[in-house]
């Protein structure tokens, strides 16, 4: 430890990957377009991102913001139009995408029906000429970490959806990529069983200590099983954080609307911007993320669950209102409150004696999250 250089702390112990957070893949400022003119659209737009070793990244958003492109200029199937991709510390741009240490997982499985499950896995070595027995043992060894071994010698043609999943999981990781690249790759599976995969996926991704980058756009998945998460929009990157950062501290509207329910609310920021004053008066510390404005108008969001139903005069409702309506589903209930001032709120609890029809007043947290739009 006395050997660290003369800028480290003076108890620095020797950085490991998971404290340094070293880099597998640094995109910087990676743009793709498709087509010509008046039809051109741009699939990603000036993207820049860190992916981090030994991580499960998860790039979520809608339809069409531009995730499989990014995956693909990953694998190298596609190349940017501008900006570049670093694989751990390394210009990728020149390699094709079988001299790239990364392999896909498609959304469709892409096996060969007519060979063995044991055969798939193995393809990919067998591909790189590697020698017969290194083969034997890396599908023996992948067969085991899928739980497969029983049906090794089974056509591909003759397994289930989630049998098919793990076959395709197996060979995509049998070469040992630096990177595995999942695109949807869930997406066929029915509710139970997608379920059952993700935490298998989970597993697979801690054991093998490979990077994981898995495309979604269920941000409920996106929640469940990511160390990080990337949201998109349109070709950007809104907002990288871990899930609970991402769900309790959306920055923009666009991420706040996107994952799960919320309630944005309008309201002023102080003169300092430290505090934003509700539409009943109440002033609230204010959390204000890069690039949000430091006074006037601004959204805030509240998320259902951190509300809670209180008198009216009492000291702790921040807004009042009246209950319109109430929703059982099963975990709890969703009481919808008219604001006193208009809009409404969605409040919810996992018991409640709230009344339709009652005015109640609304406690929100200490602190309330600023959107920038
Ligand atoms: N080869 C192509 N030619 C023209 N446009 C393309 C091509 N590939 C993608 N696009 C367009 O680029 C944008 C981003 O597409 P992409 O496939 O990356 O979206 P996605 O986020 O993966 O969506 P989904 O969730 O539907 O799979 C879309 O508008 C799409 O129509
Ligand atoms: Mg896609």
């Amino acid at each position: 430890m006395a050997t660290q250089s003369a800028t480290a702390q003076p108890d620095a112990h020797r950085p490991t990957a998971a404290t340094t957070h070293e880099v597998m893949i640094h995109a910087e400022g990676v743009t793709k377009t498709f087509g010509h003119g008046s039809s051109q659209i741009t699939a990603l737009d000036n993207v820049t991102v860190d992916i981090r070793k030994n991580e499960f990244f998860t790039l979520l958003g809608p339809s069409g913001c531009g995730k499989t492109t990014l995956l693909r200029l990953i694998a190298g199937f596609d190349l940017p139009d501008a900006g570049q991709i670093l694989l751990d510390g390394q210009e990728i741009g020149h390699l094709p995408p079988y001299k790239r240490p990364v392999n896909t997982v498609f959304q469709s499985y892409a096996l060969f029906p007519h060979m063995s499950v044991a055969r798939n896995i193995g393809f990919g070595l067998e591909m790189q000429g590697r020698p017969k027995s290194e083969i034997k043992d890396a599908t023996e060894e992948m067969l085991a970490l899928v739980q497969m071994q029983h049906l090794a010698g089974r056509r591909t043609d003759q397994l289930s959806g989630g049998q098919q999943q793990r076959v395709a999981l197996a060979r995509a990781l049998a070469p040992r990529p630096k990177v595995l690249l999942l695109d949807e790759p869930l997406s066929a599976l029915d509710l139970k069983l997608r379920k059952e995969m993700q935490i298998e996926l989970k597993r697979l991704q801690g054991e093998t200590g490979i990077t994981f980058v898995f495309v979604t756009h269920d941000q409920e998945e996106a929640l469940t099983m990511s160390d990080r998460i990337a949201v998109m929009q349109a070709g950007s990157i809104l907002q990288v954080g871990a899930p609970k950062e991402i769900y309790n501290n959306p920055a923009r509207r666009f991420v706040a609307d996107f994952i799960g329910d919320i309630n944005i609310l309008d309201g002023d920021l102080d003169a300092k911007g430290e505090r934003v004053i509700l539409p009943g008066g109440a002033s609230i510390r204010a959390l204000l993320p890069e690039g949000a404005a430091r006074t006037g108008r601004v959204s805030v969001a509240i998320r259902p669950e951190n509300m809670n139903l209180t008198a009216p005069d009492a000291p702790e409702a921040a807004l009042t209102g009246r209950v319109t309506n109430i929703v059982y589903f099963g975990a709890g209930h969703n009481v919808h409150v008219a604001l006193e001032g208009g809009g409404e709120v969605l409040v919810r609890r996992a018991q409640t004696d709230a009344q339709i029809g009652a005015h109640v007043g609304l406690s929100v947290p200490d602190a309330v999250q600023v959107l920038v739009d």
